[in-house]
């Protein structure tokens, strides 16, 4: 298989890092790899399958060679420097929520619109939340048709990058916090990004148009509440959502655990549903506790676990580009 040149924007940040580990973990074809990060990182020496590299600080001329560009370092970093990789000739796969909304560039999660990574050279990576709740959404879709969502989730505190992990650990140890607004390691905080006029989060508004945007559906109603808990990683959505057919429960666990990326986890009486215990350090999106919703006509209740940092963030943005180096549009 033919080698690539691969930039990794943003390799000293937990996505950064993760990146790096998947890229080896999936065997990807790496020719040469630059690591880029800020110039506070310059200089630090970061591991790959037995050489060394040194980060180097990011600038307009970093991408100069490079065919695959996987950036983790923000929205303002992206916005600046993603365009910039483009015209240099790579295919970008961008993690922040910069690109995600624009209707001329895909947003991708293999398994369940991969198609779409044909729109633009600049291909989003989904929000966390959302890429784990897409995956049973759209095989529900695609059976039963989904006729609403509202998504409350229990988001970790990797999900905020190093500052939202060391603020669980330091909160933990009896210190101030220095990030979240509330000391994260004695309260749930339902605040995650900034706040909106109409009430809403900015994250619950990205869960929201990311949905219609994936499943192509831009009228489907549908309604989120994000919520950070005391987790250090693998965030949880309960999903509950309303199909347009009737269903059984059984029918519903063969169809979720039939579709790629999903595990069904579901025998409450033995203690056996997703956790972030069983999450962590995997790509798999697990579903469990699914019942009928009692307050609604054909209404489903589901809980959905996943490493947000992994298929969250980094295994799906090397899964696209694998998938892509695979079928030959790269
Ligand atoms: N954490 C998650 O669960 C998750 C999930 C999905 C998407 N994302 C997105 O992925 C991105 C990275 O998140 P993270 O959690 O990995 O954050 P992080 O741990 O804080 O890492 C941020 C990275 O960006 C680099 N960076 C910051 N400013 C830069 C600049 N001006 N120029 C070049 N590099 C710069 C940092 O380099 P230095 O070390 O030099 O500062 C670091 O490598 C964000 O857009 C985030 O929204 C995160």
């Amino acid at each position: 298989m033919r080698k690539y040149n691969i930039a990794v924007v943003g390799a000293t940040g937990i996505v950064g890092q993760t990146l790096l580990k998947v890229l080896r973990e999936y065997n990807f074809p790496v020719n040469n790899l630059r690591l880029l990060a800020s110039a506070k990182s310059a200089g630090k020496i970061i591991e790959y399958d037995g050489k060394t590299y040194i980060v180097e600080e990011l600038t307009k001329e970093s991408f100069n060679n490079i065919e695959i560009a996987l950036f983790s370092a923000g929205s303002s970093v992206s916005k600046e420097f993603a365009p910039i990789a483009v015209a240099e000739g790579a295919i970008v796969i961008d993690n922040s929520s910069c690109f995600r909304e624009d209707s001329d560039k895909g947003l991708v999660v293999p398994e369940v619109n991969f198609e779409d990574v044909k729109l633009n050279r600049l291909i989003a990576n989904p929000n966390c939340s959302t890429i784990q709740s897409i995956l049973p959404l759209k095989a529900l879709d695609n059976k039963y048709g989904l006729t609403r969502v509202v998504y409350s989730t229990y988001q970790a505190c990797s999900g905020a990058g190093v500052k939202g992990e060391s603020d669980l650990k330091r909160t933990i140890n009896g210190e101030k916090s220095k990030h979240f607004p509330h000391d994260i390691s004695k309260t749930c905080i339902p605040e995650i990004d900034t706040f909106l006029n109409d009430g809403y989060s900015k994250e619950e508004i990205k869960m929201i148009k990311e949905t219609k945007k994936m499943l192509h559906k831009p009228n489907l109603p549908v309604s989120a509440t994000c919520v950070r808990v005391p987790v250090l990683n693998s965030h949880a959505v309960m999903i509950m959502c309303e199909l347009d057919k009737n269903f059984t429960l059984d029918e519903v666990r063969n169809t979720l655990a039939s579709f790629e990326g999903i595990k069904v986890l579901d025998s409450p009486k033995d203690h056996l549903y997703p956790t972030s215990i069983i999450a962590n350090g995997t790509d798999y999106v697990y579903v469990g506790r699914i019942r009928r919703d009692l307050s609604s006509k054909n209404g489903l209740l589901l809980w959905v676990v996943a490493d947000n940092i992994r298929k969250g963030a980094a295994s799906n943005a090397v899964q696209i580009a694998l998938r892509m180096v695979k079928e030959n549009l790269i």
